[in-house]
């Protein structure tokens, strides 16, 4: 893991002394960031943005262009993006040839704090990231100039992991008291981020047990999203998502939902539902089937302390009447 900007990205790689490198990226990222790189020398493969590549398709694609550039096992793939590239870079460099040298430099605040880190590839088939892969990438540099391009909308996809990270973890929900707006965002809180899941990941990659706490507002999250058809981002549902667990923590374990809503408001993140109370929960019903029956959440007791349990219907549904 390197904390550094795109210029360490020579030194990374001859570290590695690959055959070949090759950076996979898309066509927003390839004309601002991906042009500006020097110092090395390397193939790209560019493929169209939007998360409706992320399939196996693309994949194929790509795997064809390794094997006419001559891409050995001994060759490194990099991923140059936000969460959709280093998804697919992942995949790629776990099954092409059984494997072969990956690193991830990621350009979005979400993927900088969660996708690239941790080890977890995919591609949607048939349903959202239902195949993939665990494959650890060989480094991972976070370029914190990168953002600087980011739109705002996706700024704020990405806060709402970071105000998670933040009921996970007192030091970065320290930081982020301290932050006056999302434009403040430093290097500092974002490696704390990292920190958080680092630390969750190294005891628990195959999210046996200990990762779960990671799905803190996701059940919620993932009801929304599909409600929405995927037309509500995944961090606004997960700020809605981190709102009713902390309703939930509040029910069972008197903790201050208000300390969650204080900081969603400040990034501008929503605070209530955008469907009704009963919608969400049939649909959380749905998925209820599908993970053997159980309606499992990831509570707050209190800042920096959660808890994995299944919870009553009933108090589900005073919890998310209450967020409103
Ligand atoms: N593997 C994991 O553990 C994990 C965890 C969380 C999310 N994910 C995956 O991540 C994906 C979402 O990631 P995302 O939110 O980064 O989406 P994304 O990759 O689609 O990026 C969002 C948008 O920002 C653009 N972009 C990227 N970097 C930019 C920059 N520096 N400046 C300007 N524009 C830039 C992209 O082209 C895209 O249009 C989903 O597919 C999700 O499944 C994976």
């Amino acid at each position: 893991m390197k904390f550094g900007t795109l210029s360490d990205l020579s030194n990374l790689i001859s570290e590695l002394s690959p055959y070949k490198t090759v950076v996979l990226a898309n066509t927003t990222v390839e004309k601002l960031w991906l042009d500006r790189l020097d110092g090395f020398e390397a193939e790209r493969i560019v493929i169209p943005d939007g998360e409706e590549h992320k399939n196996i398709e693309t994949v194929k694609g790509i795997w064809a262009k390794l094997q006419e550039l001559g891409f050995t096992r001994k060759s490194l793939l990099i991923g140059l993006g936000g969460g959709v590239i280093t998804d697919i870079a992942g995949f790629v460099a776990s099954t092409y040839m059984r494997g072969t040298m990956l690193g991830l430099v990621p350009t979005t605040l979400l993927a900088q704090v969660d996708a690239a880190i941790g080890g977890k590839t995919g591609i949607n088939f048939n349903g959202k990231n239902m195949v993939g892969t665990f494959y650890l990438p060989d480094f991972v540099l976070i370029a914190h100039e990168t953002l600087s391009t980011l739109p705002r909308v996706e700024l704020l996809n990405g806060m709402a992991e970071v105000v998670k990270y933040g009921i996970l973890d007192r030091k970065v929900y320290s930081l982020l008291k301290k932050l006056g707006s999302v434009e403040d965002l430093d290097r500092e809180l974002v490696k704390a981020c990292v920190e958080v899941k680092l630390r969750v990941v190294e005891e628990d990659l195959r999210e046996g047990g200990k990762r779960r706490i990671l799905n803190l507002g996701h059940t919620t999250a993932h009801a929304i999203e599909k409600l929405s058809n995927y037309t509500i981002k995944h961090g606004f549902a997960v700020a809605v998502g981190l709102m009713v667990a902390a309703k939930l923590g509040e029910i069972l374990y008197n903790f201050d939902p208000g300390k969650v809503e204080e900081l969603l408001r400040k990034f501008e993140l929503p605070t209530g539902l955008p469907f009704e109370p009963e919608k969400i929960l049939g649909e959380m019903r749905l998925d209820k089937k599908a993970w053997y029956g159980r309606l499992t959440f990831v509570v707050p007791i209190e800042v920096g302390e959660v808890t994995i349990e299944e919870v009553e219907e009933d108090v589900v549904r005073r919890a998310l009447e209450a967020v409103g």
